[in-house]
């Protein structure tokens, strides 16, 4: 078994970045600039945003966050995304979800300047994706295909099985991993809450991606041996023997799992450091034209 280390992947990926950051500096470019609005007091989205307002200190992107009550209405946060819309010091933000219930994620999201959509959930570019024309992939997707080429996995004609069907993770992997492309042209079976034969189909598996909110749920003998496994899932479990009272888990059974398969993330250290070193990738981007 080898272990897809995201860890030591993400570091190789903020040097190549910080490499080029200090290129474009030095040929009198502006440094990228990724703004983040943060929405509430919601505490592992601050956790999450602080993240990646430190991550842009690493590889010498200015950052700015921009915090907002959970009181704000729906209105006020538009108007604060025009500003940044209008504002070219910025070339990419983010607007951290989940959002206060009073607020419609999906008109604040539209809200957004597609070339500005660092996190790629903008209609249009789920389409850009979608046709397999130039856009920002979302951060978790791009972070696992990222993980897939440094560790040279063989893709062509494998059987991905996608676990879950969000808008962030399961929907634009299954489409990732099925196009005409490496990593990708793979058969793609998208299983969700409603499909019959769950177990066989994980069973029936090359490539295993998981992001369901589970832990561990994802048995040994659901896997087939030698498969490949991607788990995107992180909870908090009860766990009296740490000082912290809890231990972060996967989506996959690990300890159980991992002799049986070829290649597996971690949780943590795998995935979780990959979506933000895409993140960071993408706001390089904004710096570029299509
Ligand atoms: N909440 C959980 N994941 C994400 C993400 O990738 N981007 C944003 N903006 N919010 C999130």
């Amino acid at each position: 078994m080898i272990l897809l280390d995201g860890k030591k992947t993400s570091q190789e990926i903020r040097d190549e970045i910080k490499e080029e950051v200090s290129k474009l500096v030095e040929s009198g470019k502006k440094r990228p600039h990724l703004a983040a609005v943060l929405v509430g007091a919601n505490g592992a989205s601050i956790t999450y945003v602080n993240a990646k307002i430190r991550d842009c200190e690493e590889v010498g992107f200015d950052s700015s966050l921009v915090k907002l009550p959970d009181t704000v209405t729906e209105e006020e946060l538009i108007e604060k995304i025009d500003e940044l819309n209008k504002n070219d010091e910025v070339d990419g933000f983010i607007v951290q979800l989940p959002l206060p219930r009073h607020i419609n994620e999906k008109k604040i999201i539209e809200a957004i300047d597609p070339n500005k959509d660092v996190d790629g959930f903008h209609p249009t570019n789920v389409g850009r994706m979608a046709l397999n024309l130039p856009g920002f992939v979302p951060a978790t997707p791009k972070g696992m295909l990222e993980l897939i080429k440094r560790y040279n996995i063989e893709t062509n004609g494998k059987h991905c099985v996608v676990v879950g069907r969000s808008h962030i993770v399961g929907s634009p992997i299954s489409i990732l991993m099925a196009k005409n492309a490496y990593p990708g042209n793979c058969t793609v079976t998208l299983t969700h809450s409603r499909t019959t034969n769950f177990k066989e189909i994980c069973k029936s598996a090359d490539i295993l991606i998981v992001a369901l909110g589970k832990p561990e749920y994802i048995k040994k003998e659901m896997v087939k041996k030698g498969a490949v496994i991607i788990d995107v899932g992180i909870t908090r479990v009860p766990d009296s023997s740490k000082k912290s009272g809890y231990r972060i888990v996967g989506d996959v059974d690990f300890d159980k799992v991992k002799d049986k398969v070829s290649f597996i993330t971690p949780v943590p250290g795998g995935v979780g450091p990959m979506t933000r070193a895409a993140l960071m990738q993408n706001t390089l981007l904004a710096t570029k034209v299509w």
